[in-house]
């Protein structure tokens, strides 16, 4: 490393005009990188990790408040580098580099490859309050994630807002909606890198529109703050931006079971109805999620009592039946004398003001209502009193809507104050972190008073709303475009951050038809956030409410997501730990792979690692699916293909296609009625292929926090092909599952006689056994060719599960 050479010593920026970014003037070394000052603005380069430098730009002083940001920069060794044009700052993965005739700053890595760079001419500029960085584009860049924003998968050339909104019925080229998760993706060159933008007022993001010169980002003010991230593969950016802005803690066994809502059910006897049907239909099903008619007029924390004169009562019932119970709780607290929630809430001073100190008044579902401030630690605090009702009666899950924050008009003023956590501001920053921090209120609420894993759902949030669980895509509507758009919002949730997400299944707004409510639910299956909804004085929109032929398919795919329940539990596990999407776009594995962004083929995604979903609107008999390189097995027929290559697949409405990818280990279960049913056999399906892969199956008791202190049960499955074997080892953990036998079925393997199972030689039986129970009644011959026969071991287990070495 050069010497250090410091320029002048005493200069500090005079010049706060608008423009850009000026010359160096002088820079010094702090503990975690380096601040500058030049001409006009100054700066703050940090290194949080190998992977991740944050820049803060600014007239003013800087500002190190975040809700979406949890971690400090670790210990970092980096070099810095004094040459006579630039300031070069290095860790093993990021080289940057600042120049200092303006200041304008370019990342490489360590290899040399431009990742980034700053537009020459504009860098980092004010125009008034606002604030833009302006980044050159590179040669055929895309972009990829930014939350739960409409539009393409590769969002060049299309700019979006960030201004959390309700949005009935959105169109699906609409923006902004309900969410703002300023972070995205850049591609090209084989690279990589992400930009988290974190400032929470109204922010724009231009990908190239109408300009073919740069991208950029700009706030309406508040400061120039990003991180920039680099790693190799896009599935460890993600990694990186959640190191920062936290991961889901994982969520109750019972919430990735089927969630049957609807605006809304009542009196309590339908509710009722509505349970027993799913049981004597055979429709397994965890939840019934109560919307605003369960309450007095709207009135949150009180319950009608004409139609739920017994809410204790309801609940031993469906508990009975079960089922747990999910409440909406929204935000609006109505003005009125007497009631308990309204009136402490007074007392205590928790609602929202002017800067005069008047509660803010606004209209919503119960009438004229003020609005706790959810940015105040009083505030949360008194939300977790009130929400204690609900705890003791045993209520599971809670449901967070409204909270962009949405009031009749749109048009919540911006002059009204929010405590910020003691960084006192108006609305005008804070409502993009308002529902983030109701969602937080309730998580941390509903968690301290169960002590159980809470389900928390959220229509609005912020970069970091996956710490405080799981959000959905809102006011959909019953079209099979919205159905194909939800699948792309939660595939680019899943890109940011954001792995528990869904949409409302069958369409919110208006009537779905047969086919399409057949599609939709077939697709939600293997989606992570499962939940059928829809709107008032819409048809009945329960699996069974389409005819009997649209019950048949809607009981074989949330049977499907049943049998699946090992790997999908496993899968929500690995997002608790590595922030890994459950539902992941194909940018994530095929990221190079230009095909994965045409428009033909842009909703594919993979759930899990290993399973393939093709969404196809309910119109399409047959569906032209894109297989990316390696070999893949068709779900229903077995069927080989070799990947990079289209195929086209018979997809009528009984049969999403659906891909098994080659060397795929997958842990399934018999279809139960819901998710706390014990089984006692697991079977793991491992599917021929030429690449080694190892899959971890895990599981715990589904609802405490247990598993924390050890007691759960986690085992590594390693197939590797070139030794013939499957080995699995030892559990880890201390947690006693009831299964009793393993399974192993051996898909496509040619016939395998010499089977060992620790040395000792088995018989092998060779059986036809596909996971997936076909739908015999429209397919009533199924009839695979020999070569597509599998064969099943059975071995049985006692006591802890020890290694087994599966030989063939
Ligand atoms: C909002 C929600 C919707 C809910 C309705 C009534 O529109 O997005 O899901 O059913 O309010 O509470």
């Amino acid at each position: 490393m050069r010497a250090l050479r410091k320029l002048n010593t005493t200069v500090a920026t005079t010049d706060r005009s608008d423009g850009s970014l000026g010359d160096l003037q002088d820079f010094f070394i702090e503990k975690d990188g380096i601040a500058g000052y030049t001409s006009r603005g100054d700066f703050r380069l940090t290194v949080f990790s190998q992977n991740t430098i944050r820049v803060s730009i600014s007239r003013a002083s800087y500002d190190d408040f975040s809700y979406a940001v949890i971690a400090s920069p670790a210990k970092n060794k980096f070099t810095i580098d004094d040459t006579p044009g630039a300031l070069i700052i290095k860790t093993t993965s990021i080289k940057l580099v600042v120049q200092k005739f303006p200041v304008r700053f370019s990342f490489y890595t360590v290899e040399d490859v431009l990742l980034n760079e700053d537009d020459a001419a504009f860098g980092t500029s004010w125009n008034g309050e606002q604030v833009t960085t302006y980044k050159k584009l590179q040669p055929n860049e895309r972009f990829l994630g930014l939350g739960e924003k409409t539009g393409s998968l590769d969002r060049r050339g299309k700019g979006y807002q960030n201004w959390n909104t309700d949005y009935f019925g959105y169109g699906v080229d609409a923006d902004p909606i309900y969410a703002t998760i300023p972070f995205y993706i850049g591609v090209h060159s084989n690279t990589a890198y992400g930009i988290f933008f974190d400032n929470p007022y109204k922010s724009f993001f231009n990908f190239g529109a109408s300009n073919n010169r740069f991208a950029s980002f700009y706030a309406d003010a508040g400061e120039m703050n990003y991180y920039f991230i680099h790693d190799d593969a896009v599935g460890n950016i993600i990694q990186h931006y959640t190191a920062l802005t936290g991961r889901m803690e994982l969520p109750p066994k019972w919430s990735l079971g089927f969630q049957q809502c609807r605006y809304s059910y009542y009196p309590d006897t339908e509710v009722i109805t509505a349970a027993n049907t799913f049981r004597d239909k055979d429709i397994p099903a965890d939840a019934i999620v109560l919307d605003i008619h369960y309450m007095d007029e709207y009135k949150i924390f009180t319950w009608s009592e004409k139609d739920f004169s017994n809410p204790s009562a309801l609940l031993k019932k469906l508990n009975t039946l079960g089922f747990k119970v999910v409440l909406i709780c929204d935000p609006g607290i109505k003005i009125e004398k007497g009631y308990h929630t309204y009136e402490s809430g007074k007392k205590e001073n928790v609602f929202l003001k002017y800067p005069d100190n008047t509660n803010y008044e606004g209209q919503v579902w119960p009438g004229w209502c003020h609005f706790p401030d959810f940015t105040k630690p009083e505030t949360r605090a008194w939300w977790k009193k009130q929400l204690k009702s609900y705890v003791n009666l045993g209520i599971d899950g809670f449901w967070n809507d409204m909270n962009e924050i949405a009031t009749w008009g749109q048009m919540i003023p911006e002059n009204i104050e929010l405590d910020f956590d003691g960084n006192k501001t108006t609305m005008r920053k804070g409502r993009n972190v308002y529902g983030f921090q109701m969602a937080r209120a309730t998580y941390e609420g509903s968690k301290a008073l169960s002590k159980k894993r809470p389900f928390n759902l959220t229509r609005s949030g912020y970069s970091g709303i996956q710490r405080y669980g799981a959000l959905w895509t809102g006011d959909n509507v019953a079209t099979d475009e919205h159905l194909l758009l939800g699948v792309r919002l939660v595939n680019s949730l899943g890109l940011s951050g954001v792995p528990f997400a869904g949409y409302d299944v069958g369409g919110f707004v208006g009537d779905a038809d047969q086919k399409l409510f057949a599609r939709w639910i077939s697709i939600g299956a293997l989606s992570p956030f499962f939940r059928g909804h829809s709107m008032i004085n819409t048809r009945d929109s329960e699996p069974w409410a389409y005819g009997e032929d649209v019950e048949h398919i809607a009981r074989n795919y949330i049977k499907l997501r049943y049998q699946l329940l090992p790997y999908l539990y496993s899968v929500f596990f690995e997002a608790s730990k590595t922030g890994m999407p459950v539902q992941r776009s194909l940018a994530i594995d095929y990221t190079h792979d230009p095909k994965i962004y045409e428009q033909r083929f842009e909703n594919q995604y993979l759930f899990g690692p290993s399973i393939l979903v093709a969404p196809v609107d309910s119109k399409q008999e047959f569906a032209k699916v894109y297989l990316p390189e390696g070999a893949w097995y068709e779900l229903h027929t077995g069927k080989k293909h070799e990947g990079k290559n289209e195929v086209i697949v018979e997809a009528p409405v009984h049969k999403l296609p659906i891909f098994i990818k080659e060397s795929g280990i997958i842990p399934v279960q018999k279809a139960t009625q819901n998710t706390t049913e014990k089984i006692d056999i697991i079977e793991y399906h491992v599917y021929a292929g030429s690449k080694e892969k190892t899959f971890v199956h895990y599981t715990d008791d589904g609802e405490s926090f247990d598993h924390e202190k050890g007691n759960f049960a986690s085992r590594e499955i390693k197939f590797s092909p070139k030794q013939n074997q499957v080995v699995l080892a030892e559990q880890v953990g201390d947690y006693m599952d009831t299964i009793k036998k393993i399974k192993i079925v051996f898909h496509h393997f040619s016939p395998l006689q010499k089977l060992t199972i620790n040395g000792e030689k088995h018989k092998v039986k060779e059986e036809q056994h596909s996971f997936f129970t076909p739908i015999t009644k429209f397919d009533p011959v199924i009839d695979p060719p020999p070569h597509f026969y599998d064969t099943v071991q059975t071995i049985t287990i006692t006591n802890k599960p020890a290694a087994i070495q599966v030989k063939w």
